[in-house]
């Protein structure tokens, strides 16, 4: 039997780059997102080779009742592997505080609240050894104006990885990888600002900017890692660019 990866996210971007590479590595794969099942699963180019391989559950993340159902559809696979990528990065609204506080409550819901319901309902069901990897930002590092409630939620779901690393030892490693800007269709405006491209390169010492397929190589690295001894971490994978030089 191949082990089981779920990956929430994984209809677009750095989740569906984290599913490619699952399977191509032998995993079992449950893609997970909103989208309707046909367009998600067109965009993995094995579901054409093997459709046992490849499974859709569509879910809200944003609605503790959906991720609670998607939960006890899960359960039974018992995954080898939770990756949680499912993430919004809207505009802010700063101009209107009711409204801002609202975005902040739920891409908090959405970032952490989901990830905590995911990992401590999953969990259980999880063989020893298994890994829970979420998916942070570097945005909790850097003041951009339009990324308050982003950075705030990604922060959130940080702290978190620390928790649920001791809350679920010693069975499971609980680790965050957090990408700087990375081409996915979630940073499509940020592509479109040909000088803030330019700054970011610049400053990157790796010379170049980040693909999803370079956010998937270090989860697959980490995905690896047996026996692994490291839990609890918030990992950077962005070419160096936090690095002040
Ligand atoms: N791109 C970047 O520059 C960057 C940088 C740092 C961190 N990240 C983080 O990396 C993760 C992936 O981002 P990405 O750039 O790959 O974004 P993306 O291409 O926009 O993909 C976002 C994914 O999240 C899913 N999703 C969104 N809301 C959901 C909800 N309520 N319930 C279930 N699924 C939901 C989407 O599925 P459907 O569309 O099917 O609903 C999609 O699969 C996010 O957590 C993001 O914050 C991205």
């Amino acid at each position: 039997m191949k082990p089981v990866a779920v990956v929430t996210g994984s209809t677009s971007g750095i989740g569906l780059a984290i599913g490619e590479r699952l399977l191509n590595d032998g995993f079992q794969l449950i893609v997970v997102g909103r989208r309707p099942a046909e367009e998600a699963l067109s965009a993995y180019k094995q579901a054409k080779v093997d459709g046992a391989l490849l499974r859709y559950e569509r879910a809200d993340l944003g609605d503790p009742d959906d991720t609670a159902r998607l939960i006890d559809v899960l359960r039974p696979f018992t995954p080898r592997v939770l990756v949680h990528a499912a993430g919004q990065c809207p505009e802010a609204s700063a101009d209107d505080p009711k409204a801002a506080r609202q975005e902040l409550l739920e891409l908090c819901d959405l970032h952490a609240g989901s990830a905590l319901q995911l990992a401590l309902g999953l969990a259980p069901a999880m063989a020893a050894g298994a890994h829970i990897i979420l998916l942070s930002s570097t945005a909790t590092r850097r003041v951009a104006p339009q990324q308050m409630a982003y950075a705030a939620s990604k922060g959130a779901l940080d702290v978190l990885c620390r928790h649920l690393a001791v809350a679920l030892k010693p069975r499971i490693c609980v680790n965050a990888f957090a990408p700087g800007l990375v081409r996915t269709p979630m940073s499509a405006r940020a592509f479109g600002d040909a000088a803030l491209l330019e700054r970011v390169t610049t400053n990157t010492p790796l010379g170049r900017l980040a693909s999803a397929d370079d956010i998937a190589a270090a989860v697959l690295a980490l995905v690896r890692m047996s026996p692994c001894f490291m839990t609890g971490e918030v990992m950077t994978v962005d070419g160096g660019n936090h690095i002040p030089w």
